[in-house]
């Protein structure tokens, strides 16, 4: 897959030609990212809503990730850039550590095959990348119909020593955020949503206890 990323001003750069990590806006402005934002709704609509803040949104699906720039062209939406790509290779290479206030994570690929759940963003060692994007005090924002997968996410945001988890009960405030919870809010399927927040004191999450003995680290 090519690499690339959509400039503020629509171009499309190679992710080789820039330096890293990525670093696209002043520190002091609050950066929100959403990772697998499929056709853009929500991505774009709160972007629509805090032209104060600055928003990346991550897509590893190019049909999708054009469509979401076509959309936020005819918006002339100047907060959000776009990356095709896949979320764990970017922010392990990429993306500047500690930077979001908030990053979202709705109805990811559950990946429900054994040999496949390498792939999952939350699994006990990926966990750490996507935490890794948080700053002190930010919020992961999650919600899946899987039963399952949303059984690990909890478990494994749970038992994060430096995150504190609220299960929400009911919807979101603003009603159903993404293409995919409208959806399954419409057939009246069950759905596990998740907040959890970095503890402000914390400026770099500890490693998972259940994927740390996984890391290798060699000087
Ligand atoms: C089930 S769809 C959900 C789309 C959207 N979040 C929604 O709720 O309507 C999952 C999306 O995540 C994208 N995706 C899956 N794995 C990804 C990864 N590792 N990096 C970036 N995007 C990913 C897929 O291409 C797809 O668009």
């Amino acid at each position: 897959m090519r690499r690339i990323l959509v400039t503020r001003d629509h171009r499309e750069v190679a992710l080789s030609d820039l330096s890293l990590p990525i670093s696209l806006w002043p520190p002091e402005t609050p950066l929100e990212i959403e990772i697998g934002f499929g056709k853009g709704r929500y991505l774009l609509s709160r972007a629509a809503e805090a032209p104060e803040r600055a928003f990346l949104g991550i897509e590893s699906a190019v049909k999708y990730y054009r469509l979401a720039n076509q959309r936020a062209l005819r918006r002339r939406s100047a907060n959000v850039v776009t990356i095709c790509g896949e979320a764990l290779f970017l922010i392990s290479c990429c993306l500047e550590p500690g930077r979001a206030e908030a990053v979202h994570v709705y109805f990811p690929d559950p990946w429900p095959k054994i040999r496949h759940q390498r792939r999952r963003l939350f699994e006990p060692e990926n966990v750490d990348l996507v935490l890794s994007l948080l700053r002190p005090g930010g919020r992961l924002f999650f919600a899946t119909d899987h039963t399952e997968y949303g059984a690990l996410v909890a478990r494994l945001l749970e038992g994060h020593p430096d995150l504190e988890v609220e299960a929400r009960s009911g919807p979101w405030p603003d009603g159903p955020r993404t293409n995919y919870e409208a959806k399954y809010v419409r057939e009246g399927r069950s759905i596990r949503r998740l907040v959890a927040t970095l503890r402000e004191d914390c400026e770099r999450p500890s490693l998972h206890p259940e994927g740390a003995a996984g890391v290798v680290v060699g000087w």
